[in-house]
Formats: structure tokens, sequence, C-alpha cells
């Protein structure tokens, strides 16, 4: 379960999908090696930044249960954690990333909210996925970051792909953190990914390059 107000709402059952699961397949995977995609949510956001070495502190259902799963996971040395900011890019279904969560809330002439103080280090997944792979094939066991190399606000992120969007006449707000009611919020879970990157054969982005670099359709 990757939404956190599901996870809020339903606690019982993102335990089970996401840590008994889990720890299931990491049993049944005992011999072999394993990656699990854990968040930079783990981290309570009060210092932003975060290396691996750094203490976690969950706020909501959602990243407890991805700090219970982690550590289930990374049990076994063989077992790899991966724990990634926001991620984008185009989805078979055109409404997985955030960036297409965004533009179809906007093609239905929506008007969104930005935090202009949560900080994040988006990412495009194609990205992600090729640092998996990488540290896969060099049986790089263990806890990684991997995640974008520019912390951006979500009201930045949201300004950027405003820009990319201008046909669609895109409406944004920016509010702050502190106006919002609801399950806790972590502030900066920004990551710091010079681990997984001391591995890596190419340089993880910065959004705001990977953008001006790239075409509008692909993002
Ligand atoms: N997206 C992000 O920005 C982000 C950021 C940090 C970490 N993560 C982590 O990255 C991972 C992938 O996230 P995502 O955003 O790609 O999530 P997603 O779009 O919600 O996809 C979740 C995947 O899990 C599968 N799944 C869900 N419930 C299942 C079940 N009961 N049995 C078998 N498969 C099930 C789904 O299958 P179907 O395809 O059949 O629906 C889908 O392939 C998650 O572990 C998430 O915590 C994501």
């Amino acid at each position: 379960m990757t939404k956190p107000p599901d996870c809020q709402s339903n606690p019982a059952l993102a335990r089970r999908v996401n840590v008994e699961t889990t720890a299931l397949l990491a049993e049944l995977a005992a011999n072999i090696p394993f990656i699990f995609i854990s968040t930079d949510l783990v981290f309570d956001g009060r210092q932003g930044n975060y290396t691996e070495t750094n203490t976690v502190n969950p706020l909501s259902v959602y990243a407890e249960t991805k700090v219970a799963a982690e550590q289930t996971v990374l049990a076994n040395p063989r077992h790899t954690v991966i724990r990634t900011s926001l991620n984008g890019g185009v989805s078979p279904t055109g409404d997985r990333g955030f960036n297409e969560q965004i533009r179809n809330a906007w093609q239905r002439g929506q008007n969104l909210s930005f935090f202009k103080d949560e900080f994040r280090s988006p990412i495009h997944a194609e990205y992600t996925s090729r640092a998996c792979w990488e540290l896969f094939s060099k049986r790089q066991a263990g806890l990684f970051h991997v995640a974008g190399r520019e912390k951006l606000s979500r009201a930045s992120v949201g300004e950027l792909l405003a820009h990319r969007h201008v046909h669609l006449n895109p409406q944004f707000d920016t509010g702050s953190l502190k106006d919002y009611v609801g399950a806790p919020r972590s502030p900066d879970t920004s990551l710091d990914s010079s681990k997984a990157q001391a591995q890596l054969s190419f340089q993880l982005p910065r959004l705001t390059d990977w953008l001006l670099e790239n075409p509008a359709e692909s993002f």
C-alpha cells in the first residue's frame, strides 16, 4: 500500500500488505538477492539531507510499515533496501507518477495547492530503476538512498511542472505545512545518495536539469 492516507485509514491492512507480505517474500528469497523499495518518509523530516546512518522516526502508519519491513529485509545480509523519494515518469496507466497526477488534475481544470515548506528529492523513476539494477549487478547488499540530487519544495516542483504544461493553463496556490490539518507530515525528507552514487556508472540527476534536457511528453 503506497498511499499514506490509505494506510492511515486501514493500519491493519497496511501492516499485512507492507510488512507481513514483505517478510514472506524475503523469507522465500532467503538465499538470493532481494531488493525492497522503501521511502524517505521513514524520517521525521526535522533535519533533511539524510544519510543511511541517520535515525528513522516514522510519523505515519505508511512510514511505520516501511520501517518495520526494512528491518525484516536487512536482517538478511544478502538483501538490499533502497530508500527513494518522489518518483515520476511515464507509467502504463498514465496516473502513477506524481507528475502524471498533477498534470491530470490540471487537465481536469483543478486548482492545486503545493506546500512551500515541504522538501523532497524528486527523481525520474528510470534512474531509480537503473540504480537498483547496477547495485544488484554489483551485489551491493544493505541500505542505500537513491534519489534526485536536488532538494526541492513541493511548490518548486509545482512551478517546474506548470512551466512544462503552460498549454493546460495550470492553476495552483502555494500553502504552508503550518496551516495543514491532518496526519503529521515530515517537512524535509531530502536524501543524501552519496553512498549509492559511489557505486553507479551515471550521475543521479537534479530534477531541474533533467526537465530542461528532456521533452514534455517524457515527464
Ligand atoms: N512513487 C513514489 O514516489 C515512491 C516514493 C518512495 C517509495 N516508494 C515505494 O516504491 C514502491 C512502489 O511504489 P509505486 O509508487 O510504484 O506504487 P504503486 O504505483 O501503488 O504500485 C504498487 C505495486 O504493488 C503492487 N501491489 C499492490 N498490492 C499488492 C498485493 N496485495 N499483491 C501483489 N502486488 C500488489 C501493485 O500491483 P498492480 O500493478 O497489479 O496494481 C503495483 O505493481 C513502494 O514500495 C513504495 O513504498 C514509492
